[in-house]
């Protein structure tokens, strides 16, 4: 008997998550899987955070932390948001989570009455249209096309805005595609939501330091949407730290205390070691994030070019994070010996069990035409999951 709330049932698993456990289990198998599925920076967390962390246990900070996070660490945030991004929030704006994802669940929870509108465009991150359901509102996706860098138009946003609409909610740079906004593109976008102050925008920039072009543009810089823009970030993917989960939010007053009134009935203030990590990595310049990028950099251009040899993919270079989200639309319909790639999921396991590639189906982040495609691994593995994608692709008539 199942006897769980309607609201879990209606609740999707996490699809890149789920990939992962399936490609663990063929590995435990002793299959020689190479995961390109995987969200997070393959490096270490840095050295000098760690001997934070480790002071912090030594130093006795083991204690139940402040709701909103130590004040060592929100002034370091605040000066992070300062000095990085140009933007002003004080430590009583910013709220510390339990990971950005926290964060987000938070805001989306604060902000949204059941049935209020959130719109999303497509392709977007697995968990925003999961949570969004959870609040009880609704997902209104805008869909995007690979021609524009899978980007939304400031037209698109208009035409789908209608009184319910309560949020806008979007990322840059992007978890799948890799595209980001320029300065231009964020104003145009602001100077849509400046006619409608009745609309919240929450960015997510949790992979800002991962940019191949240029400066983060962040759209919390535009004063005429000022009092409507929820900053979301974290230091999972800047300082290879995802699983000490550290995020948080910087925001108008009133909805970092929201935030912090959830927060203190759910899980009260993140983990005391984790915080004083999370100090000493923003508190510590940015050699080693800028060391991580180049490396991706070099990755992605490999990708790219080893992409460009498959007959039927379609891509082109993301400027950011550390994922490809190519079209393999041409596939579908065609076969190889029973198999029939119907859709993006069924190549998806084609490749996981025939080419022992693990990839991410694209319609767990809203597009079913493309797969994600993560390159958050070694050369060596990059070079070895698409000479053997190729080859289980070149099969397929
Ligand atoms: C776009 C995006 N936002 C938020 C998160 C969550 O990050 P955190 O590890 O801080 O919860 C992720 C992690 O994959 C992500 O890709």
């Amino acid at each position: 008997m199942n006897k769980v709330s309607d609201r879990l049932n209606n609740l999707s698993i996490s699809e890149t998550l789920a990939m992962t456990d399936k490609s663990r289990q063929l590995q435990a198998k002793g299959i020689d899987i190479i995961n390109l599925s995987i969200g997070e920076p393959d490096f270490n967390t840095p050295d000098h955070i760690k001997q934070a962390a480790q002071k912090a246990i030594d130093d006795n900070f083991t204690h139940y932390t402040p709701v909103q996070g130590f004040a060592d660490l929100r002034q370091a945030i605040s000066n992070k948001f300062k000095n990085e991004n140009n933007l002003d929030y004080a430590p009583d704006q910013i709220i510390v989570s339990t990971g950005a994802k926290q964060s987000l669940a938070n805001v989306i929870l604060c902000l949204a009455n059941k049935d209020d509108d959130v719109l999303i465009p497509a392709p977007f991150w697995v968990s925003y249209s999961e949570i969004v359901k959870l609040a009880e509102a609704k997902s209104v996706i805008i869909k995007t096309n690979i021609e524009d860098k899978f980007k939304v138009t400031p037209q698109q946003i208009e035409e789908a805005i209608t009184p319910k609409t309560k949020i806008f909610l979007f990322n840059s740079p992007s978890n799948p595609s890799g595209s980001l906004y320029s300065k231009e593109e964020l104003k145009a976008i602001a100077d849509v939501f400046a006619k409608h102050n009745d609309i919240f925008v929450i960015s997510d920039e949790i992979y800002e330091h991962i940019n191949f072009i240029g400066k983060h543009e962040s759209i919390g810089q535009f004063e005429n949407i000022k009092d409507q823009v929820i900053i979301v970030n974290g230091v999972s993917k800047s300082y290879a730290m995802t699983g000490w989960r550290i995020g948080y939010i910087g925001a108008p007053k009133w909805i970092a205390q929201a935030c912090k009134k959830l927060q203190g009935q759910i899980t009260s203030g993140a983990s005391s070691i984790s915080q004083k990590a999370a100090c000493a990595a923003l508190n510590g310049g940015l050699d080693t994030v800028y060391e991580m990028k180049e490396v991706f950099r070099k990755r992605r251009d490999l990708v790219f070019k080893l992409l460009s040899e498959i007959r039927g993919i379609k891509t082109f270079v993301p400027d950011g994070a550390f994922y490809f989200f190519p079209d393999i639309s041409f596939f579908f319909g065609k076969s190889v010996d029973k198999i029939t790639i119907n859709n993006a999921t069924d190549l998806c396991m084609y490749l996981l069990n025939n080419a022992h590639v693990a990839t991410v189906t694209g319609s767990a982040f809203g597009d079913p035409n493309c797969i994600r495609l993560s390159y958050a691994t070694s050369e060596d593995n990059i070079i070895e999951a698409l000479k053997r994608i190729k080859t289980a692709l070149d099969k397929l008539n």
